[in-house]
């Protein structure tokens, strides 16, 4: 029988992550099956632990259970403690590893597919939430010269400064605050776009040549793309290269082989546009 994955949500009908990983699983000559599995949101250790019965050898997770999945591991990998959050979970006998790949896969698609280094360049991220959180510390890792982070409740912004005040100095604060500076990378991890708000970004904010990176993605232009367009940035990315590396790194975590990801890639892009 093929190994057992899934991926757990609440609602997961739309999840593209059963495609992206039967393709890596294509690619790799690896005979696993993967399947979208639909949580109830008060059940979610009850649907993993039927899982578990099943075979299941692992599974990713999406909103709403990231952090109860961080709750419900038994062991936390560094990064997975970092983020406080789990989207990748791997199932041993009694044993259930709980890891965060989605730092790791942001940074790989700025990196690697758009060719963007961090080092010594002055990183703003937009939001300070889950996702945010989540990817400090994989941003931190890549040495820029700052990273500022700046949150429509400041208060948040500034408690991730405390969390990670180990690792480097972070300057945080509101959107008024960023009046006057510019940037080389803005990503945006608000959820303001879900609910079609702009968020008040100032002028000059955007430095020539910066990347403006959305961890959201959809059909042309996200909200926060548009607006990065109109205010100048130079290069513009969504977030669905963040979601095909996150995958290749939780298939990495389970299956020992890191997967090409540009045919994957190209092929959701492609059905996005169409
Ligand atoms: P996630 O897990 O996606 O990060 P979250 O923890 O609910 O979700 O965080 C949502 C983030 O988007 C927060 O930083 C939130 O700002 P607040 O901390 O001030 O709530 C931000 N956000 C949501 N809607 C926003 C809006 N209309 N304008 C600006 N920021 C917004």
């Amino acid at each position: 029988m093929p190994d057992l994955y899934a991926v757990f949500g609440n609602p997961i009908a739309h999840s593209k992550s059963p495609a992206i990983h039967a393709g890596f699983a294509r690619s790799t000559g690896q005979d696993l099956v993967y399947e979208a599995r639909l949580a109830p949101v008060d059940g979610f250790p009850g649907a993993v632990a039927e899982f578990v019965a099943a075979g299941g050898r692992g599974a990713n997770v999406t909103v709403p259970f990231k952090e109860e999945a961080f709750r419900l591991a038994k062991r936390l990998t560094d990064r997975a403690a970092r983020a406080g959050a789990v989207n990748t979970l791997v199932f041993d006998g009694a044993d259930v590893l709980g890891d965060n790949t989605d730092g790791a896969g942001l940074v790989r698609d700025i990196v690697d597919n758009l060719g963007f280094p961090l080092a010594d360049r002055r990183i703003l991220l937009l939001g300070a939430g889950g996702a945010a959180r989540g990817v400090i510390a994989p941003l931190l890792a890549g040495a820029p010269a700052s990273l500022t982070i700046a949150n429509r409740t400041a208060d948040k912004a500034r408690s991730l400064v405390a969390a990670f005040a180990d690792l480097a100095a972070i300057d945080a604060g509101n959107f008024d605050d960023l009046a006057g500076k510019s940037f080389d990378l803005v990503i945006n991890a608000t959820s303001a776009s879900l609910a079609g708000a702009a968020l008040p970004l100032p002028a000059g904010l955007f430095a020539p040549g910066s990347l403006a990176y959305d961890m959201m993605y959809g059909k042309g232009d996200t909200p926060f793309i548009a607006q990065a367009r109109a205010q100048g940035a130079g290069r513009l990315a969504d977030g669905l290269g963040m979601l095909v590396e996150q995958a290749a790194e939780a298939f990495r975590v389970w299956r020992g082989v890191l997967p090409e990801t540009a045919g994957v890639l190209a092929g959701l892009r492609g059905a996005l546009a169409g």
